[in-house]
């Protein structure tokens, strides 16, 4: 579900941006929501000195707001030909801090009604040039409501059936350019997605299998093929694989508390799955118990990885989701996926040196090692 945020630049009790902002839940395609900004009002006026952090609870509202928000939608009254001057307030505390605002790359629509002639265009252009100036993408759209007070009855409702028409094509290109950024900065296109998943998986396998028949199988044992069976089982591990990852993802982003937790407490299904994965796969004369030191390293490599995802690439990957979209998280998956492939053959090397070590070591060997 799409979330639009409406911001109404009149504080004005009776405003007709702010009737014309209320026709838009009704106007909006189904899968998209509607709330509106409480609180312009409060925003203090800017000072450099008092952007701080934390900054003033009015401003943490409205930058909250902001981001919780897939789109936006403003209806700006014209003051002396230009926006008015809390509404340009409000837009330079949500541009700090510059540029990793809550507007970047955010998908925005600007509408305006004004009791004149012209229908607040200039307040609109201006508005339009500040928040492109922002960083925020400006649908190339606007919406004149001269004549607003003949627009909307006493109760404050639409009854110009043009008007909600017109409002009605705003709103959906606005939902359609935010399902568009929406889906470049959570997946990759599924074109995009399944041949990666397709590569990977093969890639996974290779890295597995293969690592595992160079470095544990003695060169006089031939080891077995893996079978479909065995494919499809290492398969089903990786959808696992993807759950764990997931929960202890929704985990670290519902709090940092436990998602610290979760991120130690993630490493023991990590390491679970590695074994379970491994000890089917051929490993000369070694124990099960000799793969336990390349799950532990897998399992803490993994959730170091994904640490460095959660709190690091993903950050920065929204924050510039504008810019490169979603071949820019293709580019960073592909690349995540790169570094599993050589965490497996590095915790595979791991166990396979250890073992080794354990073998050579006088008064050990095959079949009289503990836990054989
Ligand atoms: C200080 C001030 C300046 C205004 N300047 C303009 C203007 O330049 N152009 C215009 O079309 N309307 C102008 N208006 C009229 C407003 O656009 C009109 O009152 C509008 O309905 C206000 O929006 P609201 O109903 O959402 O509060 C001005 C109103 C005020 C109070």
């Amino acid at each position: 579900m799409l979330r639009v945020l409406g911001i109404n630049g009149s504080l004005r009790d009776g405003s007709h941006n702010g009737a014309l902002l209320r026709a838009a839940p009704m106007l909006l395609p189904r899968d998209a929501s509607f709330v509106e900004l409480d609180g312009l009002g409060s925003v203090p006026p800017y000072s450099d000195a008092d952007d701080v952090v934390p900054p003033p609870p009015a401003v943490a509202a409205l930058r909250g707001a902001l981001a919780r928000a897939d789109a936006v939608l403003f209806s700006t009254p014209e003051y002396n030909a230009s926006i008015p001057g809390q509404l340009k307030t409000a837009l330079d505390w949500a541009s700090r801090p510059f540029p990793d605002n809550a507007l970047r790359g955010k998908p925005v629509a600007v509408i305006g009604a004004s009791t004149g002639m012209f229908g607040a265009v200039w307040a609109q252009a201006d508005l339009r040039r500040v928040l492109r100036t922002i960083g925020a993408q400006v649908i190339d759209r606007e919406l004149p409501v001269p004549f607003a007070h003949e627009r909307f009855d006493a109760a404050g409702r639409l009854i110009d059936d043009d008007l909600a028409d017109e409002l009605a094509d705003v709103l959906a290109a606005l939902v359609a350019l935010s399902a568009t950024v929406f889906l470049a900065g959570q997946w990759p296109y599924p074109h995009i997605l399944f041949p990666v998943l397709i590569w990977a998986t093969r890639s996974l396998l290779r890295a597995l299998i293969g690592s595992h028949r160079l470095v544990w199988t003695d060169a006089r044992t031939r080891a077995p093929k893996p079978k479909l069976l065995a494919a499809i089982r290492l398969l089903a591990l990786l959808l696992c694989f993807g759950v764990v990852s997931t929960a202890a993802s929704a985990l670290r982003a519902w709090s940092p508390g436990p998602g610290v937790l979760a991120t130690l407490v993630a490493i023991v299904p990590y390491a679970g799955l590695w074994l379970l994965v491994t000890v089917r796969l051929p490993h000369g004369d070694a124990p099960w118990t000799a793969l336990i030191p390349g799950a532990l390293v897998f399992g803490a490599g993994i959730e170091l990885l994904n640490v460095v995802i959660a709190y690091v690439i993903t950050p920065w990957a929204l924050a510039k989701q504008g810019t490169y979209g979603a071949l820019g998280v293709a580019a960073a998956l592909l690349f995540g996926l790169f570094l599993v492939s050589r965490l497996v053959v590095g915790a595979a090397v791991v166990n396979a040196t250890l073992w080794e070590r354990r073998r050579r070591s006088p008064g050990s060997g095959p079949g009289v090692v503990a836990g054989d």
